[in-house]
């Protein structure tokens, strides 16, 4: 434990797509317990084993308000089987595009479907915030980050921001 760390942008191996978890057995349930600590003390609202540096298909969130008490949610090879309608995520953002924040085109509505770390499957539909979520922790299981979905022009502004932090190192 806690030799995991969150990857950031432009690290290669968050653009490499994921395997799917074949056994949920006692090495799943130890990564589910790494990545929930790591989430909750970042913090951040989900997060998704690549960028932790595990190549499979298996993410976790939680979206309880702070003052509320923790609900963890875990999805193994999550996929999406539905979506619908647009909407614009306000200020998305990602533990692995730190000090980063756009606005992002995303479904307005989807149908997810996966399973529990107890292997039960699950049928998740979703709107608004948890949407908006779903579709971007799935992102990241398919190799893709929030900022290959805006404008090459933002886009650039940030590469050459994070170029400049890399050469002042
Ligand atoms: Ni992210």
């Amino acid at each position: 434990m806690e030799t995991l760390k969150i990857l950031t942008y432009p690290d290669k191996f968050l653009s490499e797509p994921t395997k799917p978890v074949e056994n949920i057995d006692e090495k799943t349930q130890n990564l589910v317990k790494d990545m929930a600590s790591i989430m909750y003390q970042a913090p951040g609202i989900g997060l998704a084993a690549i960028q932790v540096g595990i190549n499979k298909s298996l993410l976790v969130y939680d979206i309880s308000p702070r003052d509320e008490k923790r609900s963890l949610q875990v999805l193994i090879n999550p996929r999406i089987v539905e979506s619908e309608g647009t909407t614009i995520s306000e200020d998305e953002g990602c533990l692995s595009v730190p000090d980063f924040r756009a606005n992002v085109k995303r479904a307005a509505f989807v149908l997810v479907e996966c399973f529990d770390n107890k292997e039960k499957p699950l049928r998740i539909e979703a709107q608004g915030l948890l949407a908006v979520l779903l579709q971007h922790e799935i992102d990241h299981l398919n190799g893709i980050l929030f900022i290959d979905r805006i404008s090459s022009l933002k886009r650039g502004i940030y590469k050459r921001r994070v170029k400049k932090n890399l050469n002042n190192k």
